[in-house]
């Protein structure tokens, strides 16, 4: 049985579970009333937001900006917030920075990692506020790991990735993130776990799927994830407005 305050989320959530990330007010109301399951204010928004390099730099302060822009915009999905790296680092930490996410109107949390988060994600469960697990490749951590790698590809690092999705579960997590996960060892994940899981680069045997809004959109051009497929132009429908509208000044229309 998963824990109670997993449950809760649970409850509001269909399989599969459709996620993604948005990180104000008109894109979260447009995925809310699309109709998503889940939205997540990610840390991502370092990177398609803020233009930089990696997640690295994103304070719990701008999370909580961006959740309490994403609250007014959502009415049906469940909002998780991403807790930053370096806010979570002992469980009294954890605990604190999930409330600063809690009282900006996140229903839940999500944090980056397997064994070592176990009593973080424990007392923030204890206090109340549900929590998404994050395994796989780690973008806080992608500068220790020299790069954005595939996670899962030998024994060792398929066993620790099995080993940690048991410790998360039992933890108290309401689902687990698998992002850039080798297919075979998420679907081993997703069958022996009673929480859905959420694949990002993982294959399609997950509970569900999670995505960068600017990937699905269309709104990144510069750079697009390998696993991304892209669903709309909203960089191509911008730009020409903003072309016709700077013809339109020019010519005193
Ligand atoms: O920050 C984020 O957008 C994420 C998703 C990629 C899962 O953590």
């Amino acid at each position: 049985m998963p824990h109670p305050t997993a449950q809760r989320i649970l409850d509001r959530l269909d399989t599969p579970v459709t996620a993604i990330t948005a990180y104000d007010y008109p894109s979260a109301r447009l995925c809310d009333e699309a109709g998503i399951g889940l939205i997540l204010v990610g840390d991502s928004l370092g990177m398609v937001v803020a233009g930089c390099e990696d997640t690295t730099s994103v304070t719990l302060e701008q999370i909580a900006y961006h959740t309490t822009m994403v609250r007014r915009g959502v009415t049906s999905a469940v909002l998780v917030a991403d807790l930053p790296i370096n806010t979570y680092d002992s469980p009294e930490q954890a605990v604190k920075s999930s409330l600063v996410l809690a009282d900006a109107g996140a229903d839940a949390v999500k944090l980056e990692g397997g064994m070592r988060q176990l009593e973080k994600i424990r007392a923030i469960v204890a206090e109340g506020i549900p929590v998404c697990g994050h395994l796989g490749m780690l973008p806080q951590r992608v500068r220790e790991e020299g790069g954005y790698k595939k996670k899962g590809k030998t024994d060792v690092e398929a066993s620790a990735l099995k080993e940690a999705a048991v410790g998360l579960e039992e933890a108290g997590v309401f689902a687990i993130v698998l992002e850039s996960v080798v297919p075979d060892v998420a679907t081993e994940i997703t069958r022996s776990s009673k929480i859905p899981t959420i694949g990002i680069g993982a294959g399609s045997d997950c509970d569900g799927q999670i995505r960068v809004l600017h990937d699905v959109v269309g709104g990144y051009p510069w750079f697009v994830p390998p696993f991304a497929k892209v669903y709309g132009n909203v960089a191509e429908v911008t730009g020409n407005a903003i072309k016709r509208y700077t013809e339109e000044v020019r010519k005193r229309l």
